[in-house]
This record gives C-alpha cells, sequence and structure tokens, in this order.
C-alpha cells in the first residue's frame, strides 16, 4: 500500500456531508459573490484569530499584496522578506512596486532571523513580512521590537500557519496585519483558490475592503482604481465547514509530528523539526533536513511513500528575480533548498501509517 504525500480525494470524501450541506446552502440561497457565507466566515475566522477584522480576498497572494497596498507600501520602498519561503511571499512585494529584501533565515527554526533583519534596515524599508514557515511562528517578539524602533509595518504571511499561536496568541494577530492563503492543501484550506487579510486596523481593513471590489464602497461609486480579488460564496461556505474542524485537526497534525519525531529520533545525518517551548506549530507541513535528500527521496518513493520538497529554488535565484533585487547571498537559504524533504503529513495519517514512513526513513538513510 502506498502512502500518498497528501490524499486530497480522501480527505474531501470524508467531509462530503458538511461540503454537500454548504453547497446546497449557497445554491439554495443563489446569491453567490460577496453574500451573506462571505460575511459569516470574515467574522468567524477573524474572532478565530483574535483579530478585529478580516477581509476575504482571491488568494493568499492577493491577500498580502493587497495589504502591502492598502498600507501604501509601494515604488521607492524596500520590504524585508525571508530567503527560505514560498516566492509568493516575494511576489506580493514585486507586485506592489517594492522591493524584496530577501534575509536569511535562522539554522533551527527555518524562520526569519531577526539578527539578519536588523543589518537589512535601510531608509528605504518599510515592511517586515515574517512568514510563519510549514505552521512554526516567526521569532516574532524580536520582530516587532525591530520594527517598532524603525516605525516598520509588520505583515506576517500566515498561509501556512492558520491556528498557530506564538506566546498563547494565534497567528494573524501578531503584526499589523497577516495574509492567509486557502489553497486547498493548506490546514484550512478551499476547495479552490481563496485568501484573507486579518488585521486590527479598521483603516487598513476598509481599503483592502475596497480595492478587492473594483475600488469601489458602493454599487458604481469608485474611489480608487482597485481590482477584483474577492472570496467566492462558495469558498467561504466551505471554509466555514472546515474551521470547525481546525482545532481537533491541528492537535492531530501536533500529535502525528510528536510520534514522528519519537520514532525518529536519533537517526544519523537527519535534522528534525524542533519543538519551540514559546510556539504552537500546526506542521502544516513536516519538514526534515538531510544531506542525503535525493537518497532519501528516491528511498522512499521506491518503498510507495510520498514527499515534496520545499522549496529546492529560493525566489533570489529564480529568473523572475535575477534583475529585480539587490545580489545577495543567503547561505543558510540556499543550503537548505538542497537538503529539505516534506514527508507525508495531514491529520488522516495512521499510528501504522507514521510507523512506516519512519521505518523507512531509518532504513534508507542507514544504507547510504
Ligand atoms: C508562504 C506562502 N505565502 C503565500 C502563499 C500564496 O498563497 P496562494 O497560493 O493562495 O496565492 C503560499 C501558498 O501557496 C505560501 O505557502
Amino acid at each position: 500500500m502506498t502512502i500518498e504525500f497528501l490524499p486530497m480525494a480522501a480527505l474531501l470524501r470524508e467531509m462530503r456531508p458538511e461540503l454537500d450541506a454548504a453547497y446546497d446552502r449557497v445554491a439554495t440561497r443563489g446569491r453567490l459573490i460577496l453574500g451573506p457565507e462571505v460575511e459569516a466566515f470574515e467574522a468567524e475566522f477573524a474572532a478565530y484569530c483574535g483579530a478585529r477584522h478580516c477581509v476575504g480576498v482571491g488568494n493568499g497572494l492577493d491577500a498580502l499584496a493587497i495589504a502591502l497596498r492598502a498600507q501604501g507600501v509601494g515604488p521607492g520602498d524596500e520590504v524585508i522578506v525571508p530567503g527560505h519561503t514560498f516566492i509568493a511571499s516575494w511576489l506580493a512585494v514585486a507586485e506592489v512596486g517594492a522591493l524584496p529584501v530577501g534575509v536569511d533565515v535562522e539554522p533551527a527554526s527555518f524562520n526569519l532571523d531577526p539578527a539578519g533583519i536588523a543589518a537589512a534596515i535601510t531608509p528605504r524599508t518599510a515592511a517586515i513580512m515574517p512568514v510563519h514557515l510549514y505552521g512554526n511562528p516567526a521569532p516574532m517578539e524580536a520582530i516587532n521590537a525591530i520594527a517598532a524602533r524603525h516605525g516598520l509595518f509588520v505583515l506576517e504571511d500566515a498561509a501556512q500557519a492558520h491556528g498557530a499561536r506564538y506566546r498563547g496568541r494565534r497567528a494573524g494577530s501578531l503584526g499589523h496585519a497577516a495574509g492567509f492563503s486557502f489553497y486547498p492543501t493548506k490546514n484550512l484550506g478551499a476547495l479552490g483558490d481563496g485568501g484573507a487579510i486579518v488585521t486590527d486596523d479598521a483603516g487598513l481593513a476598509a481599503r483592502a475592503r475596497r480595492y478587492r471590489n473594483y475600488g469601489s464602497s458602493g454599487k458604481y461609486e469608485h474611489e480608487i482604481v482597485g481590482a477584483n480579488s474577492r472570496l467566492d460564496e462558495l469558498q467561504a461556505a466551505f471554509l466555514r465547514a472546515r474551521l470547525v474542524r481546525l482545532d481537533d485537526d491541528n492537535a492531530r497534525r501536533r500529535a502525528i509530528a510528536t510520534s514522528y519525531r519519537d520514532h525518529m529520533q536519533g537517526i544519523d545525518a537527519l535534522q528534525l523539526p524542533k519543538a519551540e517551548p514559546a510556539t504552537e506549530h500546526v506542521y502544516h507541513l513536516f519538514v526534515v533536513r538531510t544531506p542525503r535528500r535525493e537518497a532519501l527521496a528516491a528511498g522512499l518513493e521506491a518503498r510507495g511513500i510520498g514527499t515534496m520538497v520545499h522549496y529546492p529554488r529560493p525566489p533570489h535565484r529564480q529568473r523572475a528575480f535575477a534583475d529585480r533585487t539587490p545580489r545577495v547571498s543567503l547561505p543558510v537559504t540556499e543550503a537548505l533548498a538542497g537538503e529539505v524533504l516534506s514527508l507525508p503529513m495531514w491529520p488522516g495519517l495512521t499510528d501504522g501509517q507514521i510507523e512506516r514512513v519512519a521505518s523507512a526513513v531509518r532504513e534508507v538513510l542507514a544504507s547510504h
């Protein structure tokens, strides 16, 4: 029996009654754009995050870009971003005409290194975008302290961290604003694209709300040049069904991570994700690090176990950014690109499957 990296069809099958009920509600009502499901989801998700406002948008990249735009970040500004992240963090900065300035990550947590931030600040720096990578909150205390000292906007990229906590507070309430993605594979995923901005700042939320809907606050009244980036009613209805389960799902992910760690303790040349006391990691991904990454991936594949690499080439080494950012060297990020491997992680993973994955990892690495 194979163990898929993420068996999406099985996950949806298991939720079918709730998803069918959500569809039925929307189809019966016949309101498909900006209606009661989006409004209800926005209220429920803001409350869940411990923030005052939530604005549903088309996807996570738009959430980040619209939040930056709503804050007035644009051409001539620099935004500090981690080197080791999905390219969307950098694209959001480029989207508003600002310059992404890559900073290296900490080798233990793979999150933005506060020591690197201080060194990267210039008179043009307008914002810092920490990414809670793989579901693990970035070191927000240090990041917020630097931001406060220099008067910078802090935008959390919380695309992978729905429900994660840092010193008791949830992702989405740890900076000035946050961007979430509801891409289907996320801990809180839709059945298509979706995203949201979460913030306590009423002005920023109002500007984002207007921008996402053609720059309009009232029908056929357009105060600014906006865009069309809205969370659909149907996706909002699906997300409401999944939000009810999010805490249970995250608790199971954390239990799976503990079990993986127990089973893979002491394997030579294998670095496991650390459980930090101040944070509640929600394991969107369970990522191990080994210099024998290619052999491990091939060995697991031969044993019917699916893996993925997040991410094999950092944004500053992508052609897209070759001429657009300062030439930087980010040694930890560059090493991670060749050594990280994501193992199967989803709430329905059984104890038997966890043991099979762990013993396959042990076996493959012992034979190299
Ligand atoms: C860290 C990070 N930022 C931003 C995004 C962008 O989200 P989306 O795919 O919904 O545009 C993603 C996910 O894809 C992500 O993992």
